[in-house]
């Protein structure tokens, strides 16, 4: 059995791609590690946390002698890195934590997997290196676009994709770099856009859209996301960048309304609130050279939202834990105790 460790993966989309791993492939074992920060929740694994192909691993990436001390003890054939700060308003108001995290923990784990030899390193990345697009619908990020990263989040990403390449051309790290549009989907944790509007409307509060709404982002249901990591991990061209998108470029505002609609409430909900530091304006993928490998995105945005709207409903015990923050208990209860 091969041995596939993925960081950050009690996080929205690693834990999505655990999930997606554990079912598709009997053949591998999954290690999920992950620190549980505020954004780490270990719930959303019930279904699978006894299954023979899948552990838990507490350990911060930051952590050099607990990643060396993993790798000893464990014969890993594929790094898929996933573990980070991911919030941009976090980033603003905090951004040290991006940078020890999103930074030096990505260099640990790259020590780690240089050391072990192992046969890929993939490090999942974002879009959002490449800076802000013009709204000239025309305009895209391909993987050639400068990185020009606006935000401190985008600037830890973007440090952490040069950590990456630059171990590849050292040290010869077999690795690749994937850039990926805003997601969406299933355990989506609600302090981003999308499942923030969703448990607002579902409690007839206030959304708070910043500056004008009119900012562009290109929507990515998180299974696709998944797919496309299965393909370059097994698949992608050793030291290349892959951008993932779907074309689904959508205002803020038409986002949320979206949402309110199919929620069956009215824009009465709407608060135009004050605007973001160095709110980037658009985001858009060109996905080629990622098509050019075989990926197809499963999911166009109406359909996806509207799974998505219905998954929240019929899983609001999910998100209320979140928001109440007793999702935090839970490995204290299941793990820590044993
Ligand atoms: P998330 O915030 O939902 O999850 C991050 C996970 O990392 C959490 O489980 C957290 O506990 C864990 N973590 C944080 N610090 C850690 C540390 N020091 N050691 C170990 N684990 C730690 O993030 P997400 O939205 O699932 O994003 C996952 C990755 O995908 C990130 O690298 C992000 O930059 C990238 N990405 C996200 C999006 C998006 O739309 N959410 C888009 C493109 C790329
Ligand atoms: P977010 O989900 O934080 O993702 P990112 O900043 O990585 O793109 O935000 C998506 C867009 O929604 C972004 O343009 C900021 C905007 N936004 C709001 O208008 N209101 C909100 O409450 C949040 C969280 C985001």
């Amino acid at each position: 059995m091969e041995n596939i460790l993925v960081t950050g993966g009690a996080g929205f989309i690693g834990g999505n791609f655990v999930q997606y791993m554990v079912e598709k492939y009997p053949q591998y074992h999954i290690y999920n590690l992950d620190l549980l920060t505020y954004a780490g929740d270990l719930t959303k694994h019930q279904q699978i946390e006894n299954k023979e192909n899948y552990s838990f691993v507490h350990i911060d990436i930051a952590d050099r002698q607990a990643v060396g001390e993993l790798f000893e003890r464990v014969d890993f054939t594929y790094v898929v890195h996933f573990a980070a700060e991911s919030h941009v308003d976090r980033s603003i108001t905090d951004p040290e934590v991006f940078i020890r995290t999103n930074v030096l923990g990505t260099q640990v784990l790259l020590d780690a997997a240089k050391s072990a030899e192992v046969r890929k390193f993939v490090h999942v990345s974002t879009d959002e290196v490449y800076g802000e697009l013009s709204f000239d619908p025309t305009t895209f990020f391909t993987e050639e676009t400068p990185i020009q990263p606006n935000s401190p989040y985008s600037a830890s990403k973007a440090s952490s994709d040069l950590l990456v390449r630059a171990y590849h051309e050292t040290y010869g790290l077999p690795v690749n770099i994937t850039r990926c549009s805003n997601n969406y989907g299933p355990y989506h944790f609600p302090e981003k856009l999308i499942p923030l509007t969703i448990s607002r409307v579902l409690n007839d509060q206030k959304v708070p859209v910043y500056g004008d709404g009119k900012n562009v982002r290109d929507w990515l249901h998180v299974l696709d996301h998944c797919s496309a990591i299965d393909l370059v991990m097994h698949s992608g061209t050793v030291g290349e960048v892959y951008n993932i998108g779907g074309h689904n470029e959508m205002t803020n505002l038409e986002v949320v309304r979206t949402i309110i609609r199919a929620l069956g409430k009215t824009d009465e909900l709407i608060e135009f609130v004050e605007d973001r530091l160095g709110h980037d304006k658009r985001y858009a993928i060109d996905p080629t050279k990622i098509e050019e490998l075989g990926w197809r995105p499963v999911y166009d945005f109406e359909t996806g939202i509207a799974q998505t709207v219905d998954w929240f409903l019929e899983n609001k015990e999910w998100w209320e834990k979140i928001i109440s923050g007793e999702y935090q208990q839970y490995f204290d209860r299941q793990y820590a105790r044993k």
